[in-house]
């Protein structure tokens, strides 16, 4: 396939990771007429419930990534945390959008503030830790509270620590699993919100509106979207995400987490090559989600105006709050989404649950 070919409905759309945002893409896949093969290496994953295509294998299988791109006609991946290692050798053989570069960009604490900082756009004033040793002195320098984060593999607050003082240095590091680490100053924050961007083969980009994130113990819980009272930020921040997905030169959907601090700036914290919990509201919430436009980009359609039909809130259902999947189901108001996983361990992504406002 030539990468300027429109991908018909029969073709099969590859998604490395077997998750939530696997699920809800192939869903999306579906209802355009695509078909989605599932490679991931967990049985019964909660995309493969979904499709009737699975490759059950581990991402350095050689053999079994060979089978899986003759088997495809474009790849997308649904986390971050795919070894790019993976995603190169598959691209030799068929179109993976995003393709490797975006994708080591975004896996990489490092190169992602160093990315972000290139294009002018602020982060969190960050350090490199490569060694305990230097750490006390890091967080001296940057004066105040700094979380220390695990350059690569964090999910969920997962490989990071917050330092209050120079001598919980070497707790932080031990915490975080004694590898290389970014430091950051801690973001006196007004609140959390994030801009998707969905960019197809031709350049084109639309963004969906920032939104606002509240997190519990480091989790999503609650998206408000729009952002209240953001109006006056709304353009700047889809702007920066717009920016960014320009250039990474991304096809597919770009998630741009930001802090709006305090005093009035937009701070980039983390960005995801990929559909993000922040915007799952957009299923009911616009017409077209987040989930669409990914497909829509990855066959060659061109991404489409997200047409957002009003206010919206989701909320996350994690771990026993699942539970009560039936009470939450008796108000007709409300869309519930789960994810078929069958451990429901605490903090653990089981559903979502969106209400429209307006
Ligand atoms: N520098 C920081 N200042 C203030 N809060 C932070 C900072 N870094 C992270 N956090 C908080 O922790 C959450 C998770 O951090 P993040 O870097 O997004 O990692 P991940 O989502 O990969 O676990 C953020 O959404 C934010 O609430
Ligand atoms: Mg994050």
């Amino acid at each position: 396939m030539s990468s300027t070919d429109l991908l018909a409905p029969g073709a099969v759309i590859g998604i490395l990771g077997g998750g939530q945002l696997g699920r809800m893409t192939a869903l999306a896949a579906a209802a355009m007429g695509y078909r989605c093969h599932i490679f991931c290496p967990d049985a019964d994953a909660p995309a493969s419930q979904v499709t009737d295509r699975t490759t059950l294998a581990d991402y350095g299988d050689r053999d079994a990534l060979d089978a899986f791109a003759r088997a495809v006609d474009v790849v997308t991946y649904e986390f971050e945390n795919i070894p790019c290692d993976t995603v190169a050798h598959l691209a030799g053989q068929v179109p993976v959008h995003p393709g490797p570069g975006a994708l080591a960009v975004c896996q990489d604490r490092l190169a992602e503030k160093v990315f972000v900082n290139c294009l002018g756009i602020g982060t969190a004033d960050f350090r490199v830790v490569p060694d305990p040793s230097v750490l006390p002195a890091l967080v001296e320098q940057l004066e105040g509270p700094c979380v220390l984060k695990a350059n690569t593999m964090g999910y969920d607050g997962k490989g990071q620590a917050l330092i209050r003082h120079p001598h919980e240095a070497d707790d932080a590091w031990l915490a975080v699993g004694a590898r290389l680490c970014v430091l950051e100053k801690f973001v006196a924050f007004e609140c959390e919100v994030s801009v998707i961007a969905a960019r197809d083969r031709t350049g084109r980009v639309v963004c969906y509106p920032a939104v606002e994130n509240r997190h519990e113990n480091h989790i999503l819980k609650h998206t408000l979207a729009p952002a209240p009272d953001f109006e006056d930020r709304q353009e700047a921040a889809q702007a920066i995400a717009v920016r960014l997905i320009e250039g990474l030169d991304m096809v597919g959907v770009l998630a741009v987490e930001m802090f709006a601090t305090t005093d009035g700036r937009l701070l980039v914290n983390e960005l995801a090559p990929r559909p993000h919990n922040s915007g799952h509201w957009t299923i009911e919430g616009c017409r077209v989600s987040q989930f669409t436009n990914l497909v829509r980009a990855l066959v060659g359609l061109p991404v489409a105006d997200p047409g957002v039909r009003g206010r919206a809130e989701m909320v996350n259902l994690l771990g026993a709050e699942a539970d009560e999947w039936a009470a939450l189901a008796a108000d007709p108001g409300a869309s519930v989404h789960l994810y078929g996983k069958a451990a429901a361990r605490p903090g653990r992504k089981m559903g979502h649950v969106t209400r429209l406002l307006t």
